[in-house]
C-alpha cells in the first residue's frame, strides 16, 4: 500500500510538473488515462459494467459509485423469468424498466439477463413440459425481447445450459427435455423480436479450455455454420484464488469463430491473489479485440451474492480496493479495439428468406421460419417497392390446424386461415427499397406459408 501511495504521488508530481511547464504527457497508449472504470474502458472501445440490484438504486452511497464508475448495467435478478412473467402471459417489467431508465438517464448501456435459464423459472413454468413448455418459453423470449426492443446492448438469450464435469454436453433441465433445438429456437425468436441486440450464450466454469467450454465452443461453431443468429458468448468468470493460464486463449478461440466475447459476471475470491486476478482478466479481455466489455457481478463487496468472499472492486464502505486499481491500470495500459472493429460488421447469420425482395412498385414480403414440434416463430421482412409506402398489409394463409398466438411490430386480423398483418405507426412509411420487419408466433406447423404484400 505504502509503495503504491509513493508511486501515485510520483505520478501526480510528474503530471503536475508537465502541465505547469506546458509539456505534452504521452501515455503508453497514446490516449489520455481514464480516471474511472467506465471512462478508461470507453477509451479502449469497451464498456465496464456492474450487476445492479434494482432496489438499491434508491441508496445514494450505491448509486454514487455506480454512476461515477460504470457505463453499463445488468439486472442481477429483475429480468429473469420468475421476476417478469410471474403468471403465464402476465408480464411485469416495472423493475427492469426502472433499471433501463436509470441507464438511459446516465448514459449507460444495458445487458439483458436472461431470457431462458433452468433456474429462477416461475412456478408455473417449472411444472410444464413438452410443447406446452416450449411454446411458453419461446413466447417469453419474444415478449420480453420485444418489450425491450432497441434498448438492450446484449441479451443473455440462454444461460447455463451446459453441464459441469467432463461430459461437455448439455445440462438436464425441463427446457432441455423439450428437445435439443431449444437453444437455437430461443436465439431465432430473440433475433426476430429485437434485431438490434447482440445475442449471447452465457455460462460459468468456462474460464479456460476445458470440457465444458469446448462443448459450448462446438455449439457456437455449429450455430455459425448453420446460420443460427448468435453474436456473442458471455464468460461469467466467478473466480477463485487462481486464473487458468489459458483464460485469454479460450476467449480468443471463441472470437476466432466470429462472435464477440464478454466477461459477464466477474467476481474473485478475496485473498492475496484477488487484485492480480482482476488485473489479469482485464488484460486478457483487452488483448482480444472482440472482447467488448467487462461486467462485475455487483458494486460493493456487501452487495455480492458471494457474501464473505469480498469478491468485488469496492469494499462495503464504497472504498476502492487494490483490485480496483489493478483493473483501472490494466484498462489504461491496454490496447484499444481497432478503428474498424470486426464487431461492427458481423457476417449475416439469419437463414435466407423464402422469397427474394422486389425491385419495383408496391411491396413484397418474405418469411423465414423457426419451427419446432408443435409451434413456430415466423419473421417477416417487408420490402417497399420503387414508390415507397404509406402503409402496408401482409396476408398469410396458415396451414390447416395452425394459429397465430401473438404478433409483434404489426397488427393481426384473425388468427387462423388467412391472417392479415397491418403495419403499425412506426413502420408504415417506408422509402423505396426500405425494409420493415415484423413477426408472429404460432402453434401447429407454419410450413409452406407464402406472404403477399400490398402497399398504400
Ligand atoms: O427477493 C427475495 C426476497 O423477497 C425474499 O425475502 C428472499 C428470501 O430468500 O429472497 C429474495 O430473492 C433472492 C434473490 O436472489 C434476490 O436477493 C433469491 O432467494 C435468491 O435465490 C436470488 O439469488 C440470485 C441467484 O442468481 C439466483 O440463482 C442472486 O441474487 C444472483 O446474484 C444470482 O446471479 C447468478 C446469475 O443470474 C447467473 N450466474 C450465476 C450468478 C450467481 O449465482
Amino acid at each position: 500500500m505504502k509503495h503504491r501511495r509513493v508511486l501515485r504521488a510520483a505520478v501526480t508530481i510528474a503530471v503536475t510538473g508537465a502541465l505547469a511547464t506546458g509539456m505534452t504527457m504521452v501515455l503508453t497508449t497514446g490516449a489520455s488515462a481514464g480516471t474511472t472504470l467506465g471512462a478508461a474502458a470507453a477509451e479502449k472501445g469497451r464498456y465496464f459494467g456492474a450487476a445492479v440490484a434494482v432496489n438499491k438504486l434508491s441508496t445514494s452511497a450505491y448509486t454514487t459509485i455506480l454512476n461515477r464508475e460504470f457505463n453499463s448495467v445488468v439486472a442481477e435478478n429483475e429480468m429473469k423469468w420468475a421476476s417478469n412473467e410471474p403468471q403465464q402471459g402476465v408480464f411485469n417489467h416495472s423493475s427492469g424498466d426502472r433499471l433501463v431508465s436509470h441507464a438511459q438517464a446516465n448514459g449507460m448501456s444495458v445487458r439483458g439477463h436472461t431470457l431462458l435459464w433452468h433456474a429462477q423459472q416461475p412456478g408455473w413454468a417449472q411444472g410444464m413440459s413438452g410443447s406446452a413448455l416450449r411454446n411458453a418459453a419461446i413466447n417469453h423470449v419474444t415478449q420480453v425481447a420485444s418489450h425491450y426492443r432497441g434498448k438492450i446492448h446484449s441479451w443473455d438469450v440462454v444461460n447455463e445450459a451446459f453441464a459441469d464435469g467432463g461430459s461437455g454436453g448439455r445440462r438436464d433441465s425441463n427446457l432441455q427435455r423439450t428437445g435439443n433445438d431449444w437453444i437455437e429456437a430461443a436465439f431465432r425468436a430473440a433475433r426476430a423480436a429485437d434485431p438490434g441486440a447482440k445475442l449471447c450464450y452465457n455460462d460459468y466454469n468456462t474460464d479456460g479450455i476445458n470440457a465444458k467450454s469446448t462443448g459450448i465452443y462446438n455449439m457456437v461453431r455449429d450455430f455459425k455454420s448453420r446460420g443460427v443468429p448468435i453474436d456473442c458468448v458471455g464468460f461469467q468468470s466467478h473466480l477463485g484464488t487462481s486464473l487458468a493460464s489459458d483464460y485469454q486463449a479460450n476467449l480468443q478461440r471463441f472470437a476466432d469463430l466470429g462472435v464477440d466475447v464478454q466477461i459477464t459476471e466477474l467476481d474473485v475470491m478475496t485473498g492475496g491473489n484477488q487484485a492480480n486476478i482482476f488485473g489479469a482478466v482485464t488484460r486478457a479481455c483487452l488483448a482480444v479485440s472482440r472482447c467488448t466489455g467487462i461486467t462485475t457481478w455487483g458494486v460493493r463487496d456487501c452487495d455480492s451474492w458471494r457474501g464473505s468472499d469480498n469478491a468485488l472492486l469496492f469494499d462495503c464502505n464504497g472504498n476502492k480496493k487494490a483490485a480496483y486499481t489493478n483493473v483501472l491500470n490494466a484498462l489504461n495500459a491496454g490496447p484499444g479495439i481497432p478503428t474498424t472493429p470486426p464487431t461492427t460488421t458481423p457476417p449475416p447469420t439469419d437463414p435466407p428468406p423464402t422469397t427474394p425482395p422486389p425491385t419495383t412498385g408496391g411491396c413484397s414480403a418474405s418469411v423465414s421460419l423457426n419451427s419446432w414440434n408443435g409451434g413456430f416463430v415466423a419473421s417477416v421482412k417487408v420490402t417497399a417497392g420503387s414508390a415507397g409506402t404509406n402503409g402496408w398489409n401482409v396476408s398469410v394463409t396458415l396451414p390447416s390446424g395452425a394459429s397465430v398466438t401473438n404478433t409483434w411490430s404489426a397488427t393481426a386480423s384473425g388468427s387462423s386461415g388467412t391472417v392479415r398483418f397491418a403495419s403499425v405507426d412506426y413502420n408504415s412509411r417506408l422509402t423505396a427499397g426500405q425494409v420493415a420487419e415484423f413477426g408472429f408466433q404460432g402453434t401447429g406447423s407454419g410450413a409452406g406459408m407464402t406472404p403477399t404484400c400490398t402497399a398504400s
